[in-house]
């Protein structure tokens, strides 16, 4: 349990999900973690770490506003004197036809899911260019990988991650900072619940876990991800066991983009 011994992070995003799962494992092994998110759910999440034994903080925090990352930079070097790890994880998702998808809203999810990781990855390189270098690991998608009918916003976010990933890697190599990108497929978390075909699929299928079911049918292997594995793979990316990994994309999607 030692594979993040003395590395203090940020999770963004760490109220639900992969990030909540992401900040449980990190702490677990060892690292310091602020978690931040809009929803201060993710103060229950750190208490809970904190009974564990797990050194963590929690900041409200909205990963689309400039100022709000100086913040939490600020609040992280503050509490644990550096920064070697950032997990730019928060992010948002809806499913709609091209023709019915409004300006306000490609832009609102352009802020979270760009916006967010361009800001977070500029802050955080600056504070990790003081301290010898770090990682940092953007959460991109197989949707940043493939288009998905319904989805442009979203793929076209998260094929910016993909690439703004690769173009800051060769740029901050040189620092001892490795960027990489993560692409999970389907990913058994809330954020399904807040899509709003959700109550329709739910209805159709008989229950949530059935219409769980019914995503999990686009992976080859059957079934959708937990958030603790595609935890495991953000650790490997903010470990030194993947310390020779920058500007790479590892896709954890049960065989989803391999046809
Ligand atoms: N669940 C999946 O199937 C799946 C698949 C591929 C990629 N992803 C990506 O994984 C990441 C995490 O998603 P999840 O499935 O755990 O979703 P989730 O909805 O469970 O968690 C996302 C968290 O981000 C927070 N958030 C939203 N907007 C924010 C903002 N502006 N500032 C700060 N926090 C904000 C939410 O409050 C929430 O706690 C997202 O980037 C998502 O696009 C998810």
């Amino acid at each position: 349990m030692t594979r993040m011994q003395g590395k203090a992070a940020i999770v963004t995003g760490a109220a639900s999900g992969i990030g909540r799962a992401t900040a449980i494992l990190f702490a677990r092994e060892g690292a310091r973690v602020l978690l931040t998110d809009l929803d201060p759910a993710g103060e229950a999440v750190a208490d809970s770490i904190r009974g564990e034994g797990g050194e963590v903080h929690f900041l409200r925090h909205d990963v689309s506003d400039e100022a709000s990352w100086t913040t939490a930079i600020r609040r992280a070097l503050e509490a644990f004197g550096r920064l070697d790890v950032l997990v730019n994880n928060a992010g948002i998702s809806f499913a709609k036809p091209l023709g019915e998808t409004t300006l306000a809203e490609w832009r609102q999810l352009m802020a979270v899911n760009l916006d967010g990781v361009f800001l977070g990855t500029r802050e955080a390189v600056r504070a990790m260019r003081g301290s010898g270098g770090g990682a940092i690991i953007n959460v991109s998608s197989a949707s940043g990988l493939v288009g998905s009918p319904t989805a442009s916003a979203y793929c076209a976010s998260k094929g910016g991650v993909r690439l703004f990933t690769k173009a800051v890697a060769l740029e901050v190599a040189g620092d001892g900072i490795r960027v990489n990108s993560i692409h999970p497929g389907g990913v058994r978390t809330p954020i399904w619940a807040k899509a709003d075909f959700w109550p329709g699929l739910v209805a159709q299928s008989g229950s949530e876990d059935a219409a769980f079911q019914a995503l999990a049918g686009a992976a080859p292997l059957g079934r959708l991800a937990e958030p603790e594995e595609i935890a495991e793979a953000i650790l490997y990316l903010a470990s030194d066991a993947s310390k020779f990994m920058t500007g790479s994309e590892l896709v954890i999607d049960g065989g989803y983009t391999a046809r």
